[in-house]
């Protein structure tokens, strides 16, 4: 099984170069379903995930083709053929195809998703819209059956602020007749990426950010070319690694502004940061000051964020709280980092982590992010090796990260 190792204690130093958004590249990718013609994905990462949906289209039809980190999609031929299994339970974004098949085609059979598992992770505000719009919706042997002789506008107040319904939704109402207006919708920036794809391809989608979207339906939607975001979870990774390991460190092709709560609660802990166009430096302090984080819906602090930012808070010279309002039990790293010495205690959906130096131990990754959590702690460790397996996981949210971190210095290797 695949490991990875590190020698840590090394302060990272350098410019690390931010690629295209995980969570926008799986909702853009099914998304180009809902057009006659090519769509042009630009700065696609490269991650397991996207590779997944690749094949996936492939297998509805599509002609799709990936150069560097462009991939071109022709949806032409794509028909709607049920995918009870096989590559929709690799990975819970799947999910995007029911809405992108029901909007395109009025019918859609999807394997229920698989993915990160660190708690139960339901679908049933993305069924609530569905049904709203006209369709029909039934579980049977692990797949969601959908159907909608026509796809009519509806109004629909999401009982959860959910990333996932909110773009399901939006893929579903584009080609529906009349108008739809989500309301309590999610303002995460790749939902507004998302928006702004389906806009170039001749949707008309408006109050996306806000918990308002208007989305009037249109009969077709054509090709056309986007850039995706960059990935901000990826960003604030980097930023909490270089300040764990006091280094100093240029995260480089980011829109700052998508981690304006990360970069407020590192100020508070003691980091430095300086706010450039496109970047941010994060400059290691000796000393931590303990901080308490409430990891909410977007714009606060993301939870994807929270696991690794776990690590570093065992950096400070205190106690603090941290606590997810989004998922209720997203901390199955915790006994990962005790494992190498790290003080916390589970309370609910908080965890009370009191200042530790931490040491080389071999810990697994259990989610995407816990992988997260585990590389940075393991980059503060001063004297041993770490190793951590479930390298896959980390695979998934993170392109070229043992490269990166080499290059700012770190020794850590696949082994
Ligand atoms: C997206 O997941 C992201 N995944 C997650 O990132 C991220 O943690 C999450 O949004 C929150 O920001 C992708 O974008 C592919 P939600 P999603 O629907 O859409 C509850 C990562 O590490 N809920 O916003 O599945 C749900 O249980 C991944 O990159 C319902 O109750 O999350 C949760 O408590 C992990 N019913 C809350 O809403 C539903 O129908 C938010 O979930 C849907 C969600």
């Amino acid at each position: 099984m695949e490991k990875l190792l590190i020698a840590g204690g090394a302060p990272l130093r350098g410019t690390v170069t931010i690629s295209g958004a995980k969570n926008s590249a799986v909702a853009l990718i099914p998304a180009a379903i809902l057009a006659e013609s090519t769509v042009i994905l630009d700065n696609l990462p490269d991650l397991s995930d996207v590779a997944i949906y690749s094949e996936l289209l492939t297998e509805f039809g599509a002609v799709v083709e990936r150069q560097a980190d462009q991939m071109k999609i022709d949806p032409s031929a794509l028909r709607s053929v049920p995918m009870p299994n096989g590559n929709v339970k690799k990975l819970r974004a799947s999910y995007y195809l029911m809405g992108a098949l029901l909007g395109r085609f009025g019918e859609a059979v999807v394997g229920l998703p698989g993915g990160c598992n660190f708690e139960p992770r339901p679908i049933d505000q993305h069924i609530k819209g569905f049904e709203a719009l006209g369709a029909q919706v039934s579980i049977e042997g692990g797949a969601i059956h959908i159907r909608a002789k026509e796809l009519r506008g509806a109004k629909v107040y999401l009982d959860v602020v959910s990333v996932g319904a909110t773009i399901n939704l939006m893929l579903a109402a584009a080609r529906a007749k009349g108008v739809t207006i989500i309301e309590n919708a999610a303002k995460e920036p790749e939902i507004i990426d998302v928006a702004t794809l389906l806009n170039s391809m001749g949707a008309r989608i408006i109050g996306v950010g806000t918990e308002t979207i208007r989305i009037e339906g249109v009969d077709s939607l054509h090709g056309c070319r986007h850039s995706i975001i960059p990935d901000r979870i990826q960003a604030g990774t980097y930023m909490i690694a270089a300040a764990a390991t006091r280094g100093d460190v240029l995260v480089d092709n980011i829109i700052p502004k998508h981690l304006e709560a990360i970069t407020a609660k590192m100020l508070e802990l003691g980091v430095r940061i300086e706010e450039h166009d496109e970047a941010l430096r994060v400059i290691g302090s000796e000393v931590y000051e303990p901080v308490d984080v409430k990891a909410l819906v977007y714009p606060g602090f993301a939870t994807d964020i929270q696991s690794p930012m776990c690590s570093l808070l065992t950096q400070t010279r205190g106690t603090s709280v941290l606590t997810d309002y989004v998922f209720s039990s997203r901390f199955k790293y915790v006994p990962e980092l005790v494992r190498m010495g790290a003080k916390i205690k589970l309370e609910g959906r908080s965890a009370i982590i009191e200042g530790s130096p931490l040491r080389a131990a071999a810990v697994r990754a259990t989610d995407l992010r816990a992988g997260a959590a585990l590389v940075v702690a393991g980059l503060t460790v001063k004297s041993g090796i770490t190793e951590i397996t479930g390298v896959e996981y980390i695979d998934r949210g993170y392109d070229r990260l043992v490269e990166n971190l080499a290059g700012l210095g770190a020794e850590i290797w696949r082994a």
